[in-house]
Protein backbone atom coordinates (compact mmCIF):
# COMPACT_ATOMS: atom_id res chain seq x y z
CA UNK A 1 0.00 0.00 0.00
CA UNK A 2 0.91 3.35 -0.79
CA UNK A 3 0.57 5.91 1.81
CA UNK A 4 -1.38 9.35 0.60
CA UNK A 5 1.06 10.93 3.50
CA UNK A 6 4.15 9.79 1.80
CA UNK A 7 2.63 11.65 -1.69
CA UNK A 8 5.12 14.52 -2.56
CA UNK A 9 3.36 15.79 -5.18
CA UNK A 10 -0.23 16.81 -4.80
CA UNK A 11 -0.56 20.39 -5.20
CA UNK A 12 -3.78 21.12 -7.71
CA UNK A 13 -4.06 17.54 -8.05
CA UNK A 14 -7.78 16.06 -8.40
CA UNK A 15 -8.14 13.86 -5.64
CA UNK A 16 -10.92 10.95 -5.95
CA UNK A 17 -11.42 10.09 -2.52
CA UNK A 18 -13.29 6.75 -1.22
CA UNK A 19 -14.72 7.86 2.45
CA UNK A 20 -17.43 5.87 4.08
CA UNK A 21 -19.77 8.34 5.22
CA UNK A 22 -22.39 5.94 5.94
CA UNK A 23 -23.80 7.34 8.80
CA UNK A 24 -26.87 6.83 10.71
CA UNK A 25 -29.70 9.55 9.07
CA UNK A 26 -33.19 9.69 10.60
CA UNK A 27 -35.42 12.47 8.44
CA UNK A 28 -32.49 14.06 6.93
CA UNK A 29 -30.86 14.22 10.57
CA UNK A 30 -27.18 13.06 10.94
CA UNK A 31 -27.71 10.90 14.48
CA UNK A 32 -23.70 9.81 14.87
CA UNK A 33 -21.07 11.82 13.45
CA UNK A 34 -18.04 9.61 14.61
CA UNK A 35 -17.47 8.55 11.12
CA UNK A 36 -17.31 11.79 10.13
CA UNK A 37 -14.93 12.93 12.44
CA UNK A 38 -12.76 10.14 12.05
CA UNK A 39 -11.79 10.93 8.53
CA UNK A 40 -11.13 15.20 8.74
CA UNK A 41 -7.41 14.81 9.26
CA UNK A 42 -7.70 12.99 5.91
CA UNK A 43 -9.60 16.46 4.79
CA UNK A 44 -7.31 18.44 6.07
CA UNK A 45 -4.44 17.15 4.99
CA UNK A 46 -5.63 16.95 1.26
CA UNK A 47 -6.47 20.85 1.62
CA UNK A 48 -3.30 21.72 3.50
CA UNK A 49 -1.71 20.17 0.27
CA UNK A 50 -3.97 22.20 -1.88
CA UNK A 51 -5.57 19.41 -3.85
CA UNK A 52 -8.87 19.90 -5.19
CA UNK A 53 -10.84 17.01 -3.23
CA UNK A 54 -13.69 14.59 -4.90
CA UNK A 55 -15.51 12.85 -2.24
CA UNK A 56 -17.17 9.48 -3.24
CA UNK A 57 -19.42 7.49 -0.67
CA UNK A 58 -22.45 5.56 -0.24
CA UNK A 59 -25.01 5.66 2.60
CA UNK A 60 -27.27 3.16 3.18
CA UNK A 61 -28.16 0.61 1.23
CA UNK A 62 -30.66 2.03 -1.48
CA UNK A 63 -30.24 -0.68 -4.11
CA UNK A 64 -29.36 1.02 -7.31
CA UNK A 65 -32.40 3.83 -6.79
CA UNK A 66 -32.57 7.69 -5.75
CA UNK A 67 -33.87 7.63 -2.58
CA UNK A 68 -34.28 11.18 -1.17
CA UNK A 69 -33.65 10.11 2.39
CA UNK A 70 -30.12 9.10 1.93
CA UNK A 71 -29.04 12.04 -0.49
CA UNK A 72 -25.36 13.09 0.74
CA UNK A 73 -27.06 16.57 1.62
CA UNK A 74 -26.56 16.66 5.48
CA UNK A 75 -23.45 15.02 5.39
CA UNK A 76 -21.78 17.69 2.82
CA UNK A 77 -22.95 20.31 5.24
CA UNK A 78 -21.72 18.83 8.18
CA UNK A 79 -18.33 18.64 6.19
CA UNK A 80 -18.83 22.03 5.19
CA UNK A 81 -19.73 23.44 9.00
CA UNK A 82 -16.19 21.21 10.77
CA UNK A 83 -13.98 22.03 7.49
CA UNK A 84 -14.89 25.60 7.23
CA UNK A 85 -14.31 25.38 3.58
CA UNK A 86 -17.04 25.34 1.17
CA UNK A 87 -18.36 21.72 0.25
CA UNK A 88 -20.49 21.46 -2.43
CA UNK A 89 -22.66 18.43 -3.68
CA UNK A 90 -22.86 17.65 -6.92
CA UNK A 91 -26.40 15.77 -7.54
CA UNK A 92 -25.98 15.69 -11.42
CA UNK A 93 -25.88 12.27 -13.21
CA UNK A 94 -22.31 11.15 -12.88
CA UNK A 95 -22.09 10.20 -16.32
CA UNK A 96 -22.49 13.81 -17.21
CA UNK A 97 -20.01 15.04 -15.17
CA UNK A 98 -16.37 15.34 -16.87
CA UNK A 99 -13.10 16.40 -15.88
CA UNK A 100 -11.81 19.00 -18.18
CA UNK A 101 -13.76 21.49 -16.53
CA UNK A 102 -14.70 20.10 -13.35
CA UNK A 103 -13.66 22.85 -10.71
CA UNK A 104 -13.78 25.53 -13.27
CA UNK A 105 -17.95 25.17 -12.99
CA UNK A 106 -17.83 23.91 -9.61
CA UNK A 107 -15.45 26.98 -7.87
CA UNK A 108 -14.60 24.80 -4.64
CA UNK A 109 -11.84 23.05 -2.85
CA UNK A 110 -14.17 20.12 -1.71
CA UNK A 111 -16.74 18.65 -4.29
CA UNK A 112 -18.80 15.63 -3.03
CA UNK A 113 -20.68 13.43 -5.69
CA UNK A 114 -24.27 12.20 -4.41
CA UNK A 115 -24.43 8.76 -2.83
CA UNK A 116 -22.64 6.54 -5.17
CA UNK A 117 -25.08 3.32 -4.57
CA UNK A 118 -27.96 5.60 -6.39
CA UNK A 119 -26.25 3.94 -9.46
CA UNK A 120 -26.98 0.21 -9.89
CA UNK A 121 -23.36 -0.02 -11.39
CA UNK A 122 -21.69 0.49 -7.70
CA UNK A 123 -22.78 -2.50 -6.10
CA UNK A 124 -22.28 -4.60 -9.74
CA UNK A 125 -18.59 -3.51 -9.43
CA UNK A 126 -19.20 -2.33 -12.95
CA UNK A 127 -15.83 -1.60 -14.75
CA UNK A 128 -17.34 0.86 -17.34
CA UNK A 129 -18.65 2.92 -13.83
CA UNK A 130 -15.42 2.81 -12.57
CA UNK A 131 -13.38 3.95 -15.02
CA UNK A 132 -15.50 7.23 -15.91
CA UNK A 133 -15.25 7.77 -12.09
CA UNK A 134 -11.36 7.73 -12.50
CA UNK A 135 -11.62 9.84 -15.24
CA UNK A 136 -12.54 12.82 -12.84
CA UNK A 137 -9.82 12.54 -11.11
CA UNK A 138 -5.74 12.04 -10.93
CA UNK A 139 -5.18 10.10 -7.93
CA UNK A 140 -7.64 7.77 -5.99
CA UNK A 141 -7.20 7.22 -2.00
CA UNK A 142 -8.87 4.99 -0.13
CA UNK A 143 -9.87 6.17 3.24
CA UNK A 144 -13.00 3.49 4.04
CA UNK A 145 -11.60 0.76 5.44
CA UNK A 146 -15.45 -0.09 6.52
CA UNK A 147 -15.68 -0.39 2.85
CA UNK A 148 -12.82 -2.32 1.57
CA UNK A 149 -15.01 -5.76 1.98
CA UNK A 150 -17.06 -4.88 -0.88
CA UNK A 151 -16.02 -5.49 -4.33
CA UNK A 152 -17.64 -2.71 -5.01
CA UNK A 153 -16.69 0.05 -8.50
CA UNK A 154 -15.63 3.01 -6.22
CA UNK A 155 -13.16 0.43 -3.83
CA UNK A 156 -11.95 -2.68 -5.39
CA UNK A 157 -11.89 -1.32 -9.59
CA UNK A 158 -11.32 2.57 -9.75
CA UNK A 159 -7.30 1.75 -8.86
CA UNK A 160 -7.21 -0.23 -11.87
CA UNK A 161 -7.34 3.32 -13.95
CA UNK A 162 -5.80 5.32 -11.49
CA UNK A 163 -2.66 6.06 -9.16
CA UNK A 164 -3.76 4.73 -6.14
CA UNK A 165 -3.11 5.48 -2.01
CA UNK A 166 -4.29 4.55 1.23
CA UNK A 167 -5.73 7.47 3.38
CA UNK A 168 -4.65 8.15 7.13
CA UNK A 169 -8.48 6.54 8.50
CA UNK A 170 -7.51 3.49 6.40
CA UNK A 171 -3.71 2.84 7.53
CA UNK A 172 -4.70 3.31 11.24
CA UNK A 173 -7.52 0.67 11.38
CA UNK A 174 -5.25 -1.89 8.87
CA UNK A 175 -1.85 -0.83 11.43
CA UNK A 176 -4.09 -1.69 14.50
CA UNK A 177 -6.00 -4.83 12.97
CA UNK A 178 -2.41 -6.29 11.75
CA UNK A 179 -0.44 -5.32 15.24
CA UNK A 180 -3.55 -7.53 17.08
CA UNK A 181 -3.40 -10.57 14.78
CA UNK A 182 0.06 -10.95 13.12
CA UNK A 183 2.40 -8.79 15.24
CA UNK A 184 1.15 -9.86 18.52
CA UNK A 185 2.73 -9.01 22.06
CA UNK A 186 1.53 -11.56 24.00
CA UNK A 187 -0.54 -12.97 26.22
CA UNK A 188 -3.18 -12.23 24.01
CA UNK A 189 -6.93 -12.04 24.90
CA UNK A 190 -10.00 -11.93 22.74
CA UNK A 191 -13.15 -11.73 24.98
CA UNK A 192 -15.95 -11.88 21.86
CA UNK A 193 -19.21 -11.83 22.81
CA UNK A 194 -22.72 -11.06 21.09
CA UNK A 195 -25.93 -12.94 20.40
CA UNK A 196 -25.05 -15.10 17.31
CA UNK A 197 -22.05 -17.42 17.59
CA UNK A 198 -22.60 -18.96 13.67
CA UNK A 199 -21.48 -15.60 12.61
CA UNK A 200 -18.76 -15.88 14.75
CA UNK A 201 -17.46 -19.01 14.87
CA UNK A 202 -14.69 -18.56 11.17
CA UNK A 203 -13.13 -15.18 13.88
CA UNK A 204 -12.79 -17.85 16.34
CA UNK A 205 -11.13 -20.62 14.77
CA UNK A 206 -8.57 -18.26 13.13
CA UNK A 207 -7.75 -16.39 16.53
CA UNK A 208 -7.38 -19.86 18.45
CA UNK A 209 -3.78 -20.57 17.05
CA UNK A 210 -2.41 -16.90 17.83
CA UNK A 211 -4.15 -16.08 21.09
CA UNK A 212 -3.51 -17.45 24.72
CA UNK A 213 -7.39 -16.85 25.47
CA UNK A 214 -10.69 -16.63 24.21
CA UNK A 215 -13.43 -15.25 26.55
CA UNK A 216 -16.72 -15.94 25.83
CA UNK A 217 -19.55 -13.45 26.70
CA UNK A 218 -22.92 -12.51 25.90
CA UNK A 219 -25.44 -14.51 24.06
CA UNK A 220 -23.28 -16.68 22.50
CA UNK A 221 -21.95 -17.87 25.71
CA UNK A 222 -25.32 -19.76 26.56
CA UNK A 223 -24.25 -22.44 23.22
CA UNK A 224 -21.34 -23.22 25.93
CA UNK A 225 -23.32 -23.21 28.87
CA UNK A 226 -26.17 -25.76 27.64
CA UNK A 227 -23.57 -27.71 25.60
CA UNK A 228 -21.63 -28.49 29.34
CA UNK A 229 -24.81 -29.60 30.66
CA UNK A 230 -26.76 -27.09 32.27
CA UNK A 231 -30.21 -25.91 32.12
CA UNK A 232 -29.71 -22.17 29.95
CA UNK A 233 -33.89 -21.73 30.33
CA UNK A 234 -35.49 -19.13 28.27
CA UNK A 235 -32.00 -17.91 27.09
CA UNK A 236 -31.13 -17.47 23.59
CA UNK A 237 -29.44 -20.13 21.67
CA UNK A 238 -29.11 -20.98 18.34
CA UNK A 239 -30.37 -24.35 16.94
CA UNK A 240 -27.75 -26.83 16.14
CA UNK A 241 -24.70 -25.23 17.74
CA UNK A 242 -23.17 -28.25 19.78
CA UNK A 243 -21.07 -29.16 16.38
CA UNK A 244 -20.21 -25.79 16.77
CA UNK A 245 -18.64 -25.74 20.25
CA UNK A 246 -17.27 -28.92 19.60
CA UNK A 247 -15.21 -27.86 16.97
CA UNK A 248 -13.89 -24.88 18.73
CA UNK A 249 -13.49 -26.89 21.80
CA UNK A 250 -11.24 -29.42 19.93
CA UNK A 251 -9.28 -26.53 18.20
CA UNK A 252 -8.54 -24.97 21.22
CA UNK A 253 -6.99 -28.00 23.13
CA UNK A 254 -4.92 -28.63 19.84
CA UNK A 255 -3.94 -25.21 19.77
CA UNK A 256 -3.09 -24.76 23.44
CA UNK A 257 -5.69 -21.76 23.33
CA UNK A 258 -7.66 -21.41 27.11
CA UNK A 259 -11.32 -21.10 26.32
CA UNK A 260 -13.66 -19.47 29.24
CA UNK A 261 -17.36 -19.46 29.36
CA UNK A 262 -19.05 -17.74 31.90
CA UNK A 263 -19.37 -19.64 35.49
CA UNK A 264 -21.82 -17.61 37.16
CA UNK A 265 -24.62 -15.67 35.27
CA UNK A 266 -27.02 -12.96 36.18
CA UNK A 267 -30.94 -13.93 35.30
CA UNK A 268 -34.14 -12.56 35.19
CA UNK A 269 -37.74 -13.32 34.02
CA UNK A 270 -37.49 -11.00 31.32
CA UNK A 271 -35.79 -8.09 29.30
CA UNK A 272 -36.78 -5.27 31.38
CA UNK A 273 -36.66 -7.43 35.03
CA UNK A 274 -34.32 -7.10 38.16
CA UNK A 275 -30.95 -9.10 38.33
CA UNK A 276 -30.23 -12.19 39.92
CA UNK A 277 -26.95 -14.06 40.09
CA UNK A 278 -27.50 -18.19 40.13
CA UNK A 279 -24.59 -20.40 38.95
CA UNK A 280 -25.04 -21.97 35.73
CA UNK A 281 -26.42 -24.97 36.87
CA UNK A 282 -28.66 -22.76 38.92
CA UNK A 283 -30.74 -21.56 36.23
CA UNK A 284 -34.27 -22.43 35.64
CA UNK A 285 -36.66 -23.16 33.26
CA UNK A 286 -38.37 -19.48 33.20
CA UNK A 287 -35.46 -17.62 33.65
CA UNK A 288 -33.43 -15.78 30.82
CA UNK A 289 -29.36 -15.18 30.93
CA UNK A 290 -29.05 -11.63 30.47
CA UNK A 291 -25.28 -10.71 31.93
CA UNK A 292 -21.96 -12.45 33.53
CA UNK A 293 -21.50 -12.75 36.86
CA UNK A 294 -19.02 -11.38 39.63
CA UNK A 295 -17.46 -14.56 39.72
CA UNK A 296 -16.92 -14.90 36.07
CA UNK A 297 -16.02 -10.91 35.73
CA UNK A 298 -13.42 -11.93 38.34
CA UNK A 299 -11.76 -14.21 36.45
CA UNK A 300 -11.99 -11.73 33.08
CA UNK A 301 -10.44 -9.30 35.08
CA UNK A 302 -7.51 -11.55 36.16
CA UNK A 303 -7.23 -12.71 33.15
CA UNK A 304 -6.62 -9.06 31.55
CA UNK A 305 -4.70 -8.57 34.60
CA UNK A 306 -2.14 -11.13 32.92
CA UNK A 307 -2.59 -10.16 29.48
CA UNK A 308 -0.54 -7.92 27.09
CA UNK A 309 -2.81 -7.32 23.90
CA UNK A 310 -6.83 -7.51 24.23
CA UNK A 311 -8.96 -7.67 21.35
CA UNK A 312 -12.75 -6.95 22.55
CA UNK A 313 -15.77 -7.77 20.44
CA UNK A 314 -19.24 -7.86 21.37
CA UNK A 315 -21.10 -6.73 24.40
CA UNK A 316 -20.81 -9.16 27.96
CA UNK A 317 -25.37 -8.86 28.56
CA UNK A 318 -28.35 -7.11 27.45
CA UNK A 319 -26.58 -3.44 28.13
CA UNK A 320 -29.56 -2.02 26.68
CA UNK A 321 -31.04 -2.52 30.45
CA UNK A 322 -28.90 -1.03 32.84
CA UNK A 323 -29.34 -3.61 35.00
CA UNK A 324 -27.17 -5.80 32.88
CA UNK A 325 -24.66 -3.73 31.56
CA UNK A 326 -22.40 -4.49 34.93
CA UNK A 327 -20.18 -7.14 32.86
CA UNK A 328 -19.27 -4.80 29.98
CA UNK A 329 -18.63 -1.78 32.08
CA UNK A 330 -16.68 -3.52 34.25
CA UNK A 331 -14.81 -5.40 31.38
CA UNK A 332 -14.46 -1.99 30.01
CA UNK A 333 -12.93 -0.26 32.82
CA UNK A 334 -10.70 -2.59 33.57
CA UNK A 335 -8.96 -2.38 29.92
CA UNK A 336 -9.28 1.26 30.80
CA UNK A 337 -7.16 0.58 34.06
CA UNK A 338 -4.76 -1.47 32.81
CA UNK A 339 -3.96 0.47 29.72
CA UNK A 340 -2.85 3.32 32.36
CA UNK A 341 -0.75 1.28 34.66
CA UNK A 342 0.75 -0.46 32.17
CA UNK A 343 1.42 -0.22 28.15
CA UNK A 344 -0.76 -3.15 26.80
CA UNK A 345 -2.49 -2.79 22.95
CA UNK A 346 -6.46 -2.86 23.04
CA UNK A 347 -8.31 -2.83 20.23
CA UNK A 348 -12.27 -2.66 20.35
CA UNK A 349 -14.37 -3.01 17.65
CA UNK A 350 -18.49 -3.59 16.79
CA UNK A 351 -21.28 -1.66 16.77
CA UNK A 352 -22.84 -2.40 19.99
CA UNK A 353 -19.42 -2.23 21.60
CA UNK A 354 -18.95 0.97 20.06
CA UNK A 355 -21.73 2.69 21.22
CA UNK A 356 -21.34 1.42 25.00
CA UNK A 357 -17.95 3.13 24.63
CA UNK A 358 -19.96 6.01 23.54
CA UNK A 359 -22.18 6.09 26.50
CA UNK A 360 -19.06 6.01 28.93
CA UNK A 361 -17.57 8.43 27.00
CA UNK A 362 -14.26 6.25 26.88
CA UNK A 363 -14.06 5.84 23.20
CA UNK A 364 -10.40 7.50 23.61
CA UNK A 365 -9.24 5.08 26.55
CA UNK A 366 -8.49 2.20 24.40
CA UNK A 367 -5.51 1.99 21.14
CA UNK A 368 -7.68 1.45 18.60
CA UNK A 369 -11.54 1.67 18.20
CA UNK A 370 -13.04 0.29 15.20
CA UNK A 371 -16.45 1.47 13.35
CA UNK A 372 -16.36 -0.90 10.78
CA UNK A 373 -18.49 -3.62 11.25
CA UNK A 374 -18.43 -6.21 8.12
CA UNK A 375 -15.54 -5.11 7.33
CA UNK A 376 -13.95 -5.45 10.46
CA UNK A 377 -15.49 -9.13 11.44
CA UNK A 378 -14.03 -10.12 8.10
CA UNK A 379 -10.45 -9.07 8.61
CA UNK A 380 -10.69 -10.78 12.16
CA UNK A 381 -11.61 -14.40 10.13
CA UNK A 382 -8.77 -13.49 7.73
CA UNK A 383 -10.43 -12.86 4.95
CA UNK A 384 -8.11 -10.50 2.28
CA UNK A 385 -10.36 -7.59 2.22
CA UNK A 386 -10.50 -6.70 -2.03
CA UNK A 387 -10.52 -2.59 -1.14
CA UNK A 388 -7.12 -3.62 0.54
CA UNK A 389 -5.87 -6.36 -2.07
CA UNK A 390 -6.61 -3.35 -5.14
CA UNK A 391 -4.30 -0.80 -3.63
CA UNK A 392 -1.62 -3.35 -3.21
C1 LIG B 1 -20.76 -0.35 6.98
O1 LIG B 1 -21.59 0.36 7.55
O2 LIG B 1 -20.32 -1.39 7.53
C2 LIG B 1 -20.22 0.08 5.65
O3 LIG B 1 -20.62 1.38 5.34
C3 LIG B 1 -20.62 -0.88 4.58
O4 LIG B 1 -22.00 -0.86 4.40
P1 LIG B 1 -22.76 -2.10 3.76
O5 LIG B 1 -22.79 -3.20 4.79
O6 LIG B 1 -24.13 -1.59 3.40
O7 LIG B 1 -21.98 -2.52 2.55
Amino acid sequence: MRSIINEKNLNNKKVLLRLDLNVPLESGKIKDTTRIDKILPTLNFLIKKKSKVIILSHAGRPKGKKVKELSMKPISENLQQQLKVSVKLISDDVFKIENKNFFDKFNEKIIILENIRFYPEEEKNDERFAKHLASLGDIYVNDAFSCSHRSHASIQQIPKFLPSFSGLQLELEVYALTKITSEITKPITCIIGGSKISTKINIIKNLIPKFDNIVIVGGMANNFIEYFGNNIGKSIKEKDSNQIVKEIITLSKKKGCKIMYPEDVLVSNGLNGSPLRKNIDQVLNDEIILDIGPKTLKNITNIIDKSNSILWNGPAGYFENPNFAYGSIKIAKKIIEINKSRKIFSVVGGGDTVSLLNKLNAVNNFNFVSTAGGAFLEYLEGKKLPGITALN
